[in-house]
């Protein structure tokens, strides 16, 4: 059966995902709609789709089963309710809002309206990432001690309605979260304002997770080459996923051997070990992403990232925006589900 699916804003991210719905197969793009007619022609005549620049008219005439919601996140949650009150499943780009009270509406609304509501947090569909949770499931590196990340890159001329925490910091809280299965219990930041006199574009922050694991985040948009790692260190080394190209390595510990000479033990202490590559499947995590939506309705099972995940992202960068602005450490109520 073909599902019906149209995106609203497609503008740089919204583009990715008429594109998407175009390509996979069992699926109809039948509208995208955007305020901004140049974008949306363009992309309507490249999709073969109907275009629209009021996406209710686009709502109502073509009756989509599921929406992807692209547009800039300080709409996110007007657009939605509109969309979810139509009775359709919503794919929310991240961050799920622009607040913490705004998800909340939108997770309501869709609790009640009986949709599926998922937030794009696209990281937990880079193949990377499910190579690197699959190790730590197999315990490859025993106790974790550490977790962090650096996503690091130019100014997004585009974005102009939260700074970079609120942007970008929610994709590395979210995974922390999701490979670890750890919640964030304290946080610290520095922030700074430079491009931007409104919204911060610098930050670097430290975290305590509730097992005692330490984190620690570098997120800006003042770097001029983009930089997306993560790292997980423990016991037995350190992982470390490039997002970008979607290449996990682990660094091994190689332990001073116990049968060397006894004197050595007073150094013991971690060393270089191997390094290993992993062959991982490359698969563009847009489209891993959207079958995983698709799914979640076809087959009324939960959604991979929920409107909850969104808000727990969303409500963490608030706190570091928070301590960056007032200079404090903040302690959270969270417990691990
Ligand atoms: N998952 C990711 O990795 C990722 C990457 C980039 C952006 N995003 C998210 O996607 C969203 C959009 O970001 P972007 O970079 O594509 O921004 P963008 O400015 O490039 O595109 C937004 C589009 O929305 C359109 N728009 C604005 N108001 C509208 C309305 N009322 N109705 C219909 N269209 C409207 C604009 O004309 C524009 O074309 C943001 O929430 C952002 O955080 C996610």
């Amino acid at each position: 059966m073909t599902i019906k699916a149209a995106v609203i804003g497609v503008g740089s991210m919204g583009r990715n995902h008429a594109r998407v719905y175009w390509e996979l197969p069992d699926v109809e793009l039948v509208g995208v709609a955007d305020t901004n007619q140049n974008t949306s022609e363009t992309i309507a005549n490249r999709y073969n789709t109907k275009v629209y620049a009021d996406y209710r008219k686009m709502l109502d005439e073509q009756k989509p089963e599921a929406v992807a919601i692209c547009v800039p996140t300080s709409l996110h949650l007007e657009i939605a309710l509109d969309v979810i009150q139509r009775g359709i499943h919503v794919l929310v780009e991240k961050p799920i809002s622009s607040s913490v009270e705004e998800g909340k509406l939108m997770i309501a609304a869709a609790e009640k309206a009986r949709v599926k509501l998922m937030v794009g947090h696209i990281e937990r569909f880079n193949p990377a990432v499910i190579a690197l949770k699959e190790q730590l499931a197999k315990n490859k590196l025993g106790k974790v001690f550490n977790v962090g990340a650096h996503r690091e890159g130019p100014l997004p001329q585009r974005i102009n309605d939260v700074g970079v925490v609120i942007d970008l910091a929610v994709h590395d809280l979210d995974i922390i979260r999701y490979v670890t299965q750890k919640e964030i219990v304290r946080l610290y930041a520095e922030t700074q304002c430079g491009i931007h006199s409104k919204y911060e574009d610098l930050m670097s922050a430290l975290l305590r997770l509730s097992d005692g694991t330490i984190g620690s985040l570098v997120i800006n948009w003042i770097t001029p080459t983009k930089i997306r790692n993560f790292f997980v260190t423990g016991e037995c080394g350190m992982f470390k996923v490039d997002y970008l190209t979607q290449d996990l390595y682990f660094h091994e510990n190689s332990l001073v051997d116990e049968s060397e000479w006894a004197t050595l033990g007073l150094l013991r202490g971690v060393r270089e070990g191997s390094m290993i590559r992993y062959h991982v499947n490359k698969k563009e995590p847009l489209r891993a992403e959207q079958e995983a939506f698709l799914k979640s309705f076809t087959n009324d099972t939960e959604v991979p990232v929920t409107g909850e995940d969104g808000l727990r992202a969303l409500e963490l960068a608030q706190a570091l925006v928070t301590s960056g602005h007032e200079h404090r450490l903040i302690s959270l109520n969270h417990s691990d589900s």
